[in-house]
């Protein structure tokens, strides 16, 4: 058998277009969306990944201000920069690149940030809101596996749900939003880890079963319940080197798996741009 692809891209395109209507909407009421970025110091990689968000942020017609702080800034030169944006009423949206240089103290520093800017989702506040229901910009990675399923129509609700990892950005808000009463969530959901050394017995009962543990090849097909849903969220570098949490033999055995690059990805970046156009919306009404 070899698994139904579930690519990101179409996921993404439908949520772009609709973040593109939604931002030329706030325009003709003379509202220009605008996502601020921050980063410190001179990581290549960091620096790269601001400049797609720029690109896509243009081609969307959201403005992207940019603070770009030396390698030696210093945590108050940070938290000055974060609430300079807390306060500018022309901005929406506000991104800390992560990570930041050692001697800074990043979740300081994110709890510094007005949370409903919060466009990645991370904010204590917003984890908060998540965990007891509330409205509040989502974490963009679980937010995209939400919509990813949805888009390929692989029913959730009901439906057993194995997550491996518990960790802040995936595991853990992933685990909260599938278990929410919604038909696309609606879940039952089981989140293995390290403490759970015998893991495989839950992912192999799983009929969706999530990789969220950044351990490249972790998940191999005797893990697999013949004819679930994989999707593949931890992945790790090596250089530019992408080596994903699911390995591609998976494919096998599963009924439907993303594909080893193009999945998750995408959706996470459309959903980053569908809390702008939110937070846009929401400030401004
Ligand atoms: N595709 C995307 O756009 C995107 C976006 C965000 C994050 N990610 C990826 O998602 C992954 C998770 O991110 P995170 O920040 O949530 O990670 P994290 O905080 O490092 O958490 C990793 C989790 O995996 C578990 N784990 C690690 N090794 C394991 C093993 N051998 N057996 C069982 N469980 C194991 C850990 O268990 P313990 O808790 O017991 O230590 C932990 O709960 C990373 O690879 C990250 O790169 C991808």
């Amino acid at each position: 058998m070899t698994a139904r692809l579930l690519p990101g891209k179409p996921v993404a395109d439908r949520v772009l277009a609709d973040v593109t209507a939604r931002a030329d909407a706030l325009r003709a009421r003379g509202v220009t969306p605008s996502l601020a970025t921050i980063l410190v110091g001179d990581d290549d990689a960091s620096a790269g990944y601001i400049r797609i968000k720029q690109k896509q942020a243009a081609e969307l017609g959201i403005d992207s201000p940019h603070t770009h702080l030396p390698q030696d800034a210093t945590q108050e030169r940070l938290v000055a920069a974060i609430r300079g944006y807390n306060d500018d009423p022309a901005v929406h949206g506000l991104l800390i690149q992560y990570p930041v240089p050692g001697h800074l103290d990043y979740d300081a520093a994110l709890a510094e940030m007005d949370p409903d800017k919060d466009v990645d989702g991370m904010h204590p506040m917003n984890m908060g809101r998540l965990a007891v229901g509330l409205p509040g910009p989502l974490p963009c990675t679980p937010a995209g596996i939400e919509e990813l399923l949805a888009f390929h129509e692989i029913p959730v609700s009901g439906r057993e749900v194995v997550i491996l990892g518990r960790g802040a950005t995936l595991g853990r808000p992933l685990a909260m939003l599938l278990a929410q009463k919604r038909p696309t969530a609606n879940a039952a959901v089981t989140v293995v880890h390290t403490g759970v050394p015998d893991w495989d017995r839950y992912t192999r009962r799983a009929e969706i079963l999530i990789a969220a543990a950044g351990v490249p090849g972790i998940i191999q097909p005797e893990h697999v319940k013949p004819g679930a849903t994989v999707i593949g969220g931890g992945v790790r570098y090596s250089g530019k080197r992408l080596l994903p949490d699911v390995d591609e033999s998976c494919a096998e055995v599963a009924g439907a798996i993303t594909p080893r690059v193009g999945g998750v990805g995408p959706t996470t970046v459309a959903m980053l741009f569908r809390n702008v156009i939110t937070a846009a919306e929401k400030a401004t009404k």
